[in-house]
């Protein structure tokens, strides 16, 4: 892995650029909202919670414009990118970044095998952010390129247990970065995603935690709403937390590591910045995808890894379509 730390003067490159973002009503998505306005940008949002996310409209200024949305409808997604096409005439950034965990264990001992379980997380975290990155591809395209940020986390990548369909759409996100990268990089889209570890807010006590868990759906600030059950214990063990903006910060981070001039970029990010894993622990973030492709040979061995290689080399830039590549001879 390589540490990587912010150079801000990156942050410069923000100025006036347009960026959608789904899901910032509350948490990393609303800290990145504000980052983001911070350093000048245009911001169009979608998120399934009005309230919150007027709030934050009419708190941040003219630059920032919230559409309601459900990201897991292809037709609302559309209409909040062809919004901020018509108000701006460009679009730069795009963030998939809304999502949700359903807690309760639909694959555990307890739950009623004849009842359909809800797979309410594949439809917003996975369908949503295919979504979020086939609609931004041709917006993107459109304006000569720009940058794709996706947010799964660690259940992207590591296993766990209780959150099966979670787990699944989060490995799913990390999959739509490895199936696009290449490709967006010919286009000058660079497509990235980011890992984070457990985010929340500062310590809080018990009091706290019934407070919060009773204010839940008028919950308006920058706390996340995803890990209330598992938070107490997690701080009494010391385990490495970071807060919403530590995220955001990582998110802002992979969207303006090739914004730089003359090679500048962020210490320890290698250029082009695509195709990357960033894990986000402890409020630090960490690029792991570039350790794991050079180790191929070591975990999938020698033999296996110069064979795919070849395959590899084979497939690259080829059309899977036989329409295209058999033509007349189908
Ligand atoms: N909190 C963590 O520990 C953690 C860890 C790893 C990954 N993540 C990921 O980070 C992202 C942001 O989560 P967060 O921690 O800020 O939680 P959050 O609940 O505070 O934020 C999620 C946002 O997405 C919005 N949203 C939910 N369903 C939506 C839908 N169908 N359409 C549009 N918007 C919708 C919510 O209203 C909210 O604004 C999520 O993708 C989550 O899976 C969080």
């Amino acid at each position: 892995m390589t540490h990587l730390q912010f150079e801000p003067k990156l942050l410069e490159s923000l100025a006036d650029k347009v960026v959608i973002l789904t899901g910032a009503a509350t948490g990393i998505g609303r800290s990145a909202v504000q980052q983001f306005c911070d350093n000048g940008a245009k911001i169009v949002f979608g998120d399934v919670v009005e309230g919150p996310s007027r709030e934050l409209e009419s708190e941040l200024g003219p630059n920032i414009h919230f559409v309601k949305c459900d990201a897991s409808s292809y037709s609302e997604q559309f209409h909040l990118f062809k919004t901020a096409y018509e108000k701006y005439g460009r679009i730069d950034i795009v963030v998939a970044n809304a999502g949700i965990a359903i807690h309760q264990d639909s694959f555990g001992p307890d739950a009623d095998i004849e009842k359909e379980p809800s797979m309410a997380e594949v439809d917003v975290n996975l369908k949503g952010s295919l979504f979020t990155v086939r609609i931004g591809m041709h917006y993107l395209r459109k304006c000569g390129g720009g940058d794709i940020v996706m947010v799964s986390s660690i259940a992207g990548f590591k296993e766990g247990e209780g959150l099966v369909p979670y787990t699944a759409s989060k490995h799913g996100v990390v999959g739509i970065m490895r199936g696009i990268h290449l490709t967006g990089t010919r286009e000058n889209i660079r497509v990235n995603v980011i890992c984070p570890w457990m985010t929340s807010m500062r310590p809080i006590s018990f009091t706290r935690l019934y407070f919060v868990t009773f204010t839940l759906e008028t919950n308006t600030d920058s706390e996340t709403r995803l890990v209330l059950a598992i938070e107490q214990g997690w701080y009494e063990r010391g385990l490495p937390t970071n807060e919403a903006a530590d995220v955001a910060r990582s998110i802002l981070l992979c969207a303006t590591a090739n914004r730089g001039s003359n090679g500048i970029t962020h210490s320890g990010a290698r250029l082009p910045f695509a195709g990357k894993i960033v894990f986000v622990a402890g409020g630090e973030s960490y690029e792991i995808e570039d350790r794991i492709q050079n180790l191929e040979p070591e975990w999938l061995g020698e033999e296996n890894s110069k064979v795919l290689l070849r395959g590899q080399e084979y497939l690259a830039g080829h059309s899977w379509d036989a329409t295209k590549t058999l033509g007349g001879k189908l």
